[in-house]
C-alpha cells in the first residue's frame, strides 16, 4: 500500500471498525488489514477500503458487516490458558461457593471457539468429583463473543488433534471428552451448564444478568483506554458484590477504573468489586 490516497482509505475504515467493535489497528497495519480482507472485498467488488466502507454502510451485501468483523478478530485461545485463573478458580472460589453453599454464576465475556468456558466446566466437573471442601458445587456459565462464526464453533463442542493439544491435560481429555470423527466432542456434562450468546462488548450486557465471577481474557488489550474504562465500568454492575474478575496475563486495570480493588489468589491476580 502506497500513496496519501489509499492511507486516508485505511483510516475511513479505521474510523468505521472502532465504534463497530471496539478494535483498533495501528497506522503500520494497513497491510494486515487488507490481506485478510482481500477475499471479501473481491466478492463484493470493493476497489478499496473506502469503498467497502460504503458497502458496509448500505448494509449490501447482507451478512458483509457480520463477515468483516470476523476476519478482523483474532480469536487465539486455548484451554486453561496461562493456568493461574483456574487454579485461583478452582482453590479459592469454587470452594468459597460450595462452603456457602451458593450457585456460583461466570461470565466469559470473550469465549472464542469456546476454550475458556469449556475449561471452567470442566473444573466445575472436577470440582464435583473430587469434593474439594467437602461440599458441592453448583454453577452456571454464560460465554459470549461478537463472532457469530467462532460461537457456532464453540456450541458444536468439537475439537481437532491440533486444538485438544494446545493446555489439555492427558487426564482432562480423557474423562471429559469423547471420539467425534477426526477430532473429539466434549461431553455433555460440561456442556450442558454453558449458554452462548452473542454480545459485543460496547454494547448493554442485559443478557448477562448478574454474575459472581467474569474471565474478560486478551480482548481489553486491542481496544482504546476509553472503551475499556467503559467496560469495565458496566462490568462493576453486573458483577455482584464480592465477585471476581479475571482479565488476561498481560492486560491491568487502566487508570481511571477506581471501583475494584486488585487482589492476588495464589499467583493469579484478580480485581474485586468496591
Ligand atoms: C483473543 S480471543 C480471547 C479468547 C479467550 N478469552 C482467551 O483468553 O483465550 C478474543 C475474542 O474476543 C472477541 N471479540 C473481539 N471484539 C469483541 C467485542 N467487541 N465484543 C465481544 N467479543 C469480541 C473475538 O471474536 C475473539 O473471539
Amino acid at each position: 500500500m502506497s500513496g496519501s490516497g489509499t492511507t486516508s482509505d485505511y483510516q475511513c475504515f479505521q474510523s468505521y471498525l472502532e465504534p463497530l467493535c471496539g478494535i483498533r489497528f495501528g497506522d503500520d497495519k494497513a497491510y494486515l488489514i487488507k490481506s485478510r480482507l482481500q477475499g471479501i472485498m473481491r466478492e463484493c467488488g470493493a476497489v478499496s477500503l473506502r469503498q467497502l466502507v460504503e458497502h458496509l454502510k448500505s448494509g449490501r451485501p447482507a451478512g458483509l458487516r457480520v463477515r468483516v468483523v470476523d476476519a478482523m478478530t483474532t480469536n487465539e485461545t486455548s484451554w486453561f490458558r496461562d493456568e493461574h485463573p483456574y487454579k485461583a478458580l478452582s482453590e479459592v472460589v469454587f470452594k468459597d461457593f460450595s462452603k456457602l453453599g451458593k450457585k456460583a454464576r461466570i461470565w466469559s465475556a470473550a469465549c472464542s471457539s469456546g476454550q475458556e468456558p469449556y475449561s471452567i466446566s470442566m473444573l466445575v466437573e472436577e470440582f464435583r468429583r473430587t469434593q474439594l471442601g467437602g461440599a458441592s458445587l453448583d454453577a452456571e456459565l454464560i460465554a459470549t463473543d461478537i463472532s457469530a462464526t467462532i460461537l457456532a464453533e464453540a456450541r458444536k463442542a468439537e475439537y481437532s488433534e491440533t486444538q485438544l493439544r494446545r493446555g489439555l491435560s492427558k487426564e482432562f481429555r480423557q474423562r471429559f471428552f469423547v471420539s467425534h470423527g477426526r477430532g473429539e466432542k466434549i461431553c455433555s456434562a460440561v456442556r450442558n451448564r454453558i449458554r452462548f450468546r452473542d454480545l459485543n462488548l460496547l454494547h448493554p450486557y442485559g443478557v448477562v444478568g448478574k454474575v459472581d465471577v467474569i474471565f474478560c481474557r486478551n480482548i481489553l488489550i486491542y481496544f482504546s483506554r476509553e472503551r475499556k474504562c467503559d467496560i469495565l465500568e458496566r462490568m462493576h454492575r453486573v458483577l455482584n458484590r464480592g465477585g471476581y474478575l479475571f482479565l488476561g496475563s498481560t492486560e491491568v486495570m487502566p487508570e481511571g477504573v477506581s471501583n475494584y480493588r486488585s487482589e492476588r489468589l495464589g499467583r493469579a491476580q484478580v480485581y474485586r468489586p468496591l
